[in-house]
């Protein structure tokens, strides 16, 4: 059937069907005698994890079974629901992923990028952007977000950052955009998309913070509807379904290999995907399709009600639309509340393992300025009123006035890169006191984390910037994630290197 010219009806019957979904529950009520894995047999056994899950999930726990389709090679059920979640996405095919947005972006960045080719991307890209770099043997070109001097938070990158990169290389394959970040600010995608596509490149987003994004005009552009080529989003944080399941999206089939797509995709994923996680993404699909415009207006009149409140608690602020004037800070997902408390002399990190400790109140993170609160569709009024009494309170203890600020310290890196990231983490390492690792080449990423902006990618030369942001790091609650002991890190050991590269060996 042409699905062409199709009538709201017509699109609204289609949607109301789960194909997977109903598909597991028809094989749930054949009763069917397992001699299959997994071994707990359909619940006939069960273990102590029913005691929070309830016995049902054990239930349910079934794959690779007859009559539901293949995750590798859909035909059937699989192939019905993820062309509806194509269509509710406004995109020509879907993909349903078990591992998260950070599989989707191993999958697209290894199909789509050959060693050496390169890539663009924004300096504050999730650890997955990287780790993929590694592993396809790709070419970073990083672009620096516009970094906020009063709250210490990476935002986008501006156009015209893009368009000097571009300029600069214009045989990069792949131009990356983060939309939105982790704070829900989002960069002009659609000018973006635009000249990225003039000059012949293909537009991958990570969208792993926007999969509600296409469900209401009061949020950003999503990517599908801005023209990008491919986009990677994780449904399970903002769109219903559950952790670890995520959709990858194509728009532009005729420029996207998607057997290639397909081959990547079996090569990084289990063979034995959960198909409770697939069930929910089905589940989502249609409850995003149907009310995702009522919930995610809903989550904004929640947000902007717990910002109006914040904004009267003294020494607090959470900033609004008027932030948004230039094309780093182009639009917002208002459902996220980032709040600068650096003016009650404490850091977002003490404010988040405060607020935890003393009301119960789980943030998304804390950083050095800023606690972020995330609004979501499961979000009720009571949850707020929670957050701005605990906040109100606080107020009491560290609210004085002339409190002094917490002096500014976030700098974002801009390491010279030596070598690809690639050649770097394959290469001999040795470890050294951070302190005297000027000069080295970085053979590890060490993230700040949250939010995850890498510090240090392998390949990069330590500079004296970076070992004294490694310090302030190391003393402020921060994670600091690396692969090396407290006070190490991992470089290139240069003199077997070179030993090495004369003996013809290959790092590729
Ligand atoms: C910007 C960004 N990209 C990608 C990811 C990875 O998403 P997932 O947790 O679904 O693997 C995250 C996770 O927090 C993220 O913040």
């Amino acid at each position: 059937m042409s699905k062409k010219n199709c009538s709201a009806e017509e699109i609204n019957k289609r949607q109301a069907q789960t194909p997977f979904l109903t598909a597991c529950k028809n094989y749930i009520d054949s009763n069917p005698t397992p001699f299959d894995v997994p071994s707990h047999k359909m619940g006939r056994i069960t273990t102590e994890l029913a005691s929070i899950t309830g016995e049902d999930i054990f239930h349910c726990d079934f794959n690779a079974v007859i009559g539901l389709d293949s995750l590798f090679h859909p035909t059937g059920v699989i192939k019905q629901a993820q062309d509806l979640a194509a269509e509710a996405y406004h995109a020509k095919k879907a993909i349903f992923l078990v591992n998260g947005t950070t599989g989707g972006i191993q999958i697209a960045i290894n199909a789509l990028i050959a060693a050496k080719e390169k890539i663009i991307v924004p300096r504050n890209v999730h650890k997955s952007v990287i780790n993929s770099i590694i592993f396809s043997g790709a070419y970073p070109i990083f672009v620096q977000p516009d970094i906020d001097r009063n709250t210490g938070i990476a935002n986008g990158v501006k156009t015209e950052d893009y368009v000097k990169s571009m300029d600069e290389n214009p045989d990069a394959k792949v131009l990356f955009v983060i939309n939105p970040t982790y704070f829900g600010v989002t960069s002009d995608l659609k000018t973006i998309v635009d000249l990225a596509h003039q000059r012949g490149m293909l537009v991958m987003v990570d969208e792993a913070h926007g999969s509600h994004f296409a469900f209401s005009d009061k949020m950003p552009i999503s990517a599908m509807d801005a023209g990008a080529d491919i986009s990677i989003m994780s449904t399970h944080k903002t769109a219903g379904s559950l952790t670890q399941s995520s959709l990858l999206l194509i728009k532009n089939t005729e420029k996207i290999d998607v057997a290639r797509i397909m081959r990547v995709y079996s090569m990084f994923t289990t063979t034995s995907p959960s198909y409770i996680l697939l069930a929910s993404l089905d589940a989502a699909r249609k409850l995003m399709f149907f009310d995702g415009k009522k919930l995610v207006d809903e989550s904004i009149y929640l947000a902007e009600y717990a910002r109006r409140q914040i904004n009267r608690i003294p020494g607090l602020s959470s900033f609004g639309l008027e932030y948004f004037n230039c094309s780093s800070r182009f639009a917002r997902d208002a459902t996220k509340i980032v709040v600068d408390c650096s003016a009650w002399g404490i850091t977002g990190f003490q404010l988040f393992k405060l607020i935890r400790k003393r009301f119960n109140i789980q943030l998304e993170l804390g950083d050095i300025n800023v606690i972020l609160a995330i609004v979501g569709i499961g979000s009720r009024i009571e949850d707020i009123d929670v957050l701005i009494m605990a906040l109100q309170n606080f107020s009491k203890e560290f609210y004085h006035v002339g409190h002094k600020q917490i002096p500014f310290h976030f700098q974002l890196p801009q390491p010279e890169l030596a070598v690809r990231p690639r050649d770097a983490f394959y290469a001999p390492t040795k470890e050294v006191i951070i302190e005297n690792a000027a000069g080295e080449i970085c053979a590890e990423s060490i993230m700040i984390y949250p939010p995850g902006i890498p510090l240090l990618v392998p390949g990069e030369i330590v500079g004296t910037a970076e070992i004294e942001l490694l310090d302030y790091y190391s003393k402020n609650e921060g994670f600091l994630l690396s692969d090396s002991k407290d006070g190490y890190i991992k470089v290139v050991d240069q003199s077997i290197w070179y030993k090495a590269d004369q003996l013809n060996y290959e790092y590729e």
